[in-house]
């Protein structure tokens, strides 16, 4: 990664609206991982990444910022909510599955990016397995001239193959049903090794291996898949996952607040809670965890904490976990201005995916200037006068607006529909008159 903080902002920006602190903090943390890697071996070693604790409502970006951060960099990512896990020893999930979950998540991209890499092979093996289902192979006692006319009939079937002309034919394949390999990787591997080996007898008793009569076109799907294992090097890949993990993972502890013990309300903690952030010490401090991949560093992987820290204040978590989390950002509430800017800026706004959704049904929606600003205004009110939800008001007024016509989108197919300020009024303006009422429906 090359980017500068300026530019990873940049970037941020066309998704993420506002929050220029928190956008700073974390281009700026990433910009010294990279800085890291180009320092000598023994300095690198000791320079750890700084995690971050985003401090803000609901339903105001934190999130989508880190989830749009490792989208858009290609970084393994997960999302992980503390209040699931429980204290080693109690019957849950143990704090290490995240661990485990991101070596998996790093795995997923990693292989997804070697596929892409090698898709042109893929292809052509896969085209040439279809090809020698198609012509049956001479026998091996067969004379010369004879396997020069199969290789010949092979490459001529390749070509039609290719180009689709003998999609509609059916040919056999065998497809065989492996026994699923402890597909959860965020089990513990030991468990998961009893898992998998208890699959392997059980699918022992019955083999399965289904001989299964499809088109050419389908057999391009399946095929594909096999020809993929065939060529891409598994190890190389683990190798590759493990490492992009122990160095550009990211782990989004979100809801850290719900397991923060508030020191004023003494009556009935959950004394789990504090042991959950126990557990978490020495993972964010940078301990090793056995996953799938083999051993895996957690040191310089950056955690990122996310909470409202409505009923807990930071200081209500053990001083440990305060002093592993050093850099802070308060995430700015977001007023009329910016929901509007919600509406219109990120190249995926939800206006722009309800639109996308309308014109699959051959319906042309289009929301005028005053009707965004009407949107706008509406769910601001709503935040103010019920509870602030941030941009996600921002669904629910959109839906009741568009209630009505995404029901009898059928009956538009073929128009188009300006959305305008009136319409917008008359869905919202009574319901946010009476408070109760908006309670219960936006
Ligand atoms: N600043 C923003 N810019 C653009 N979109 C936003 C912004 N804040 C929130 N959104 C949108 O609102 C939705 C919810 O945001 P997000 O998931 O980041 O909330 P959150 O802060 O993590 O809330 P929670 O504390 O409930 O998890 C997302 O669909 C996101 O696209
Ligand atoms: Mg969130």
């Amino acid at each position: 990664m090359k980017y500068t903080p300026k530019e990873i902002v940049a970037i941020l920006d066309e998704y993420v609206i506002g929050q220029n602190n928190a956008k700073k903090t974390i281009a700026v943390a990433l910009r010294n991982r990279m800085r890291r890697l180009n320092l000598p071996k023994e300095m690198q070693e000791e320079v750890t990444p700084k995690n971050i604790l985003l401090i803000g409502a609901t339903g105001v970006g934190k999130t989508e910022i880190a989830r749009r951060l490792a989208k858009t960099f290609s970084l393994p990512f997960v999302k992980v909510e503390a209040s699931k896990y429980t204290e080693v020893g109690f019957v849950g999930r143990d704090v290490e599955s995240m661990v485990r979950d991101l070596a998996m998540a790093s795995y997923a991209l990693v292989k997804k990016e070697h596929k892409e890499m090698i898709a042109e092979s893929i292809d052509e093996l896969t085209i040439e397995k279809i090809a020698k289902k198609l012509i049956p192979e001479p026998p091996s006692s067969a004379s010369e001239e004879k396997k020069e006319d199969y290789k010949i009939a092979v490459e001529k079937m390749k070509q039609k193959v290719a180009t689709g002309q003998v999609d509609e034919l059916k040919i056999k394949l065998e497809i065989h049903k492996k026994p699923d390999e402890g597909l959860d990787g965020s089990l513990p591997p030991e468990v998961a090794k009893i898992q998998e080996s208890f699959s392997r007898i059980l699918g022992g008793l019955d083999k399965k291996e289904v001989s299964k009569e499809v088109t050419v076109k389908e057999a391009m799907t399946i095929l594909k898949n096999e020809a993929a294992e065939e060529l891409l090097d598994n190890e190389a890949i683990k190798n590759e996952a493990l490492k992009r993990a122990e160095e550009n993972g990211i782990i989004f502890i979100d809801e850290i607040d719900k397991i923060a013990v508030n020191s004023k309300s003494s009556s009935r903690q959950d004394p789990s809670k504090e042991g959950v952030q126990r557990d978490l010490l020495p993972i964010i401090e940078g301990s090793t965890v056995t996953t799938k991949l083999g051993q895996l560093s957690s040191e310089h992987i950056l955690f990122i904490g996310a909470g409202a820290f409505h009923l807990a204040r930071p200081s209500d978590l053990i001083p440990e976990l305060q002093g592993r989390f050093p850099l802070r950002v308060e995430m700015e509430s977001l007023d009329e201005k910016a929901l509007y800017d919600i509406l219109t800026i990120p190249k995926n706004s939800i206006l722009r995916q309800y639109a996308e959704l309308l014109r699959t049904e051959n319906v042309e929606i289009v929301f005028d200037e005053n009707s965004i600003k009407a949107m706008a205004k509406f769910a601001a009110l709503a935040n103010e006068k019920t509870e602030d939800i941030g941009a996600r008001r921002l669904h629910t007024v959109i839906e009741r607006v568009m209630e009505d016509i995404s029901f009898k989108a059928d009956e538009f197919a073929g128009e188009k529909i300006t959305i305008d300020e009136n319409l917008v009024s008359s869905k919202l303006s009574d319901l946010i008159e009476n408070v109760d009422h908006a309670r219960y429906i936006l």
